[in-house]
């Protein structure tokens, strides 16, 4: 690959400070697990956090600890990553989708209230792309029907929409951190809350059950090792201490490209919503609606041909053939999400992405849509 679709911005002082932890005996369950805490829920803005090896370990834990399970319906978006719904069938119970609004990518206000029964316990709201836009409203309506506010902020650490972040919506919120995040720990997840007894359920669930107070062996409730070693801790502790300049970067990529792109009327390229402030996760364009599912996969494979990395985030959850099999659902089902997703290309993107990289990119992505059809 000439370039990479995401890659992870490391320095000696993250190198630094994971060695120094090596050097101690305490490489799971020490010190740096409360600081990363401590430090994450400071920056969000919220009373608890709690780490856990991974953002789908956290949204499942999220469901645990408020109960959701069997005979429960959760209303998301089947415009995500797999774990925002996977994680409400680990707890058994149901995803219920609602389709998004095309312009913000997230779940579509005016379609929520239709979807509410007797059995809907909670939304599951999703950051797609890092993107907060229309979760006022959306909290509004919740709020209305006495549901619980769960947050998939996965992939929006440190966006913000009226000023308000990403990671302060949820009664529960979750981030995570595998390497193509705004920060990465290698693997990693972080719970959020205002509500002690919700986070010191997660913390004895991510630890085999133990209470706060009794012995290494003794297990108050069913438990889970989702626990997030000190190694990782370290990392998150120094990669969060850079996010300032880390959404920078960010920032700068995504102009570049937006400015770079802006002229072809075969793509719609993400801008910022009014009252957003985007902390870039993924940069993914769209091509024009004429264009087939056939010929979007043509540009994802002629450009990987010409050695860029790029992506088709994301196929539509329904359609997964597990969710098929299980819920029947079919083509047609959520037509805005599958009109949406037969056109998208994620491209390259990460904090040290340069200026020349991103102009081959463009140029690769252009000359891959001229196969398809020239520009007009
Ligand atoms: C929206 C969303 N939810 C959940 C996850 C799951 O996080 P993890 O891979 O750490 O389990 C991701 C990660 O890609 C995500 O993007």
């Amino acid at each position: 690959m000439r370039i990479h679709l995401s890659r992870p911005d490391i320095t000696e002082k993250e190198i630094e400070a994971v060695c120094a932890v090596l050097r101690t005996p305490n490489l799971s369950l020490g010190p740096k697990l409360a600081e990363f805490e401590n430090a994450f829920a400071g920056y969000i803005g919220r009373k608890r956090a709690v780490a856990v090896n991974s953002g789908t370990s956290g949204l499942f834990l999220c469901m645990l600890a408020l109960e959701i399970g069997p005979g429960d319906e959760v209303i998301t978006t089947p415009f995500t990553f797999i774990s925002s719904a996977t994680t409400i069938m680990m707890a058994g119970a149901r995803p219920v989708f609602v389709d998004i609004d095309p312009a913000s990518l997230n779940i579509d206000a005016a379609k929520i209230e239709a979807k509410i029964t007797d059995k809907t316990k909670a939304v599951l709201l999703v950051e797609v792309f890092g993107n907060p836009a229309g979760f006022d409203k959306i909290c509004e309506i919740a709020q209305k029907h006495n549901l619980i506010v769960i947050e998939d902020s996965c992939e929006a650490l440190g966006s913000t929409l009226n000023g308000k972040k990403a990671g302060t919506f949820g009664a529960m919120s979750v981030f995570a951190f595998y390497p193509n995040k705004q920060i990465t720990t290698g693997e990693g997840g972080m719970i959020l809350t205002d509500d002690d007894d919700l986070a010191d359920i997660c913390v004895s669930l991510r630890n085999q059950g133990r209470g706060k107070a009794g012995g290494w062996l003794n297990h108050e409730r069913l438990g889970y090792n989702y626990r997030l070693s000190d190694i990782n801790c370290v990392l998150g502790i120094v990669q969060l201490s850079r996010i300032d300049e880390i959404k920078a970067k960010r920032k700068q990529v995504a102009k570049w490209y937006q400015e770079m792109l802006a002229d072809d009327n075969r793509l719609t390229v993400p801008a910022e919503p009014a009252g957003c402030d985007i902390s870039w996760f993924v940069f993914v364009v769209r091509l024009a609606d004429r264009f087939t599912l056939e010929q979007r996969d043509k540009v994802l494979e002629t450009m990987k041909e010409q050695g860029i990395q790029v992506g088709n985030y994301f196929p539509p959850v329904h359609l997964q053939p597990f969710m098929v099999e299980r819920f029947g659902y079919r083509q047609g089902d959520f037509p805005v999400t599958e009109s949406v997703c037969k056109t998208t290309v994620a491209l390259p993107f990460y904090n040290n992405l340069t200026k020349d990289e991103v102009a081959v990119v463009c140029r690769e992505l252009k000359e891959a849509l001229d196969k398809i059809s020239p520009a007009g």
